[in-house]
């Protein structure tokens, strides 16, 4: 029984970090003029409705996104300027909104969603063009059925929301078994830091598979502590474009001097393993 909804989360600073991350990896694959597949193991809603009352309920996006463009440094312009319009209209793009405003006509997105009411909503958002798949099935099984990806190129996002525990070992179960099929594919795992063991134990599972070239980018809005729920957040990167680790080094200490909570915020930008 699926119960999380990202309705009550949306545009939190977990979804700044992540989206940002992921708007920077679809700009660096467009840079070529060859198509790619964007797989959303975990696509929710696709888009949100900030007048909600879900999103009502916690207004995360105060704390997130808002803070963020009350700022509006320069060095996250481009990024700013792909949510803006949705902002405007009162919405907020979930990461399939996010890349198909983003998606030339030969680019293919492939979207997974479980949760019946949330896929529903996912379908009518972002069913709309032939480019876009939207299933409802497992997205661990779904995108490993994708892989090796037709076009060549893929990027894929997992983003649980790890309501099960056994997701902490089925996500580096499923990226090993897609890296053996396609190893050129750039995986996305975001990840809540809730529990710093848990993620100890997240990251040392990767070093204990055949994948190689994965990084590491952690954005905590306070210290570590178990009494506060989610912390901060991280994607886990396997096979990053070259230039997302100075990006981030270059970036994230100013969006975490921006959402940070107190003075114990701090970013990580690491190699976990290399090529
Ligand atoms: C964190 S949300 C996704 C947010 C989205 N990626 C974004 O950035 O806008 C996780 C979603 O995964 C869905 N879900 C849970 N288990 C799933 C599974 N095995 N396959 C596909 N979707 C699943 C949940 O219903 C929920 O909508």
């Amino acid at each position: 029984m699926l119960s999380y909804q990202h309705h009550y989360h949306v545009g939190n600073h977990a979804d700044v970090l992540k989206h940002w991350i992921l708007l920077e990896c679809v700009r660096y694959l467009q840079r070529k003029n060859k198509p790619f597949e964007y797989i959303d193991s975990h696509a929710g809603a696709g888009l949100y409705d900030l007048d909600d009352d879900k999103t009502q309920k916690l207004k995360e996006f105060e704390s997130g996104f808002s803070k963020l463009l009350a700022e509006a440094p320069e060095q996250f312009k481009s990024f700013i300027d792909v949510i803006l319009p949705f902002w405007q209209a009162r919405q907020y793009p979930g990461s399939p909104a996010l890349v198909d405003s983003q998606m030339r006509e030969s680019d293919r997105s492939w979207l997974f969603e479980l949760h019946p009411q949330t896929f529903a909503e996912l379908e009518k958002h972002c069913a709309r063009h032939k480019r876009v798949f939207v299933r409802k099935q497992s997205g661990f099984e779904g995108l490993l059925s994708l892989l090796p990806s037709q076009l060549k190129r893929a990027l894929i996002l997992i983003d649980p929301a790890y309501e099960i525990n056994s997701d902490y070992q089925t996500v580096v179960d499923v990226i090993a078994k897609g890296y053996q099929t396609m190893p050129s594919a750039t995986f996305l795992l975001w990840y809540p830091v809730v529990n710093r063991d848990t993620i100890d134990a997240l990251e040392q599972r990767f070093v204990n598979t055949n994948v190689r070239n994965v990084q590491q980018f952690e954005l905590n809005i306070c210290a570590d502590t178990e009494a506060k729920g989610m912390t901060g957040s991280g994607m886990i990167v396997i096979n990053p474009p070259y230039t997302l680790a100075q990006l981030a080094n270059e970036n994230l200490p100013l969006l975490t001097s921006i959402l940070k909570e107190d003075t114990g915020a701090n970013f990580k930008v690491r190699e976990i393993i290399p090529e």
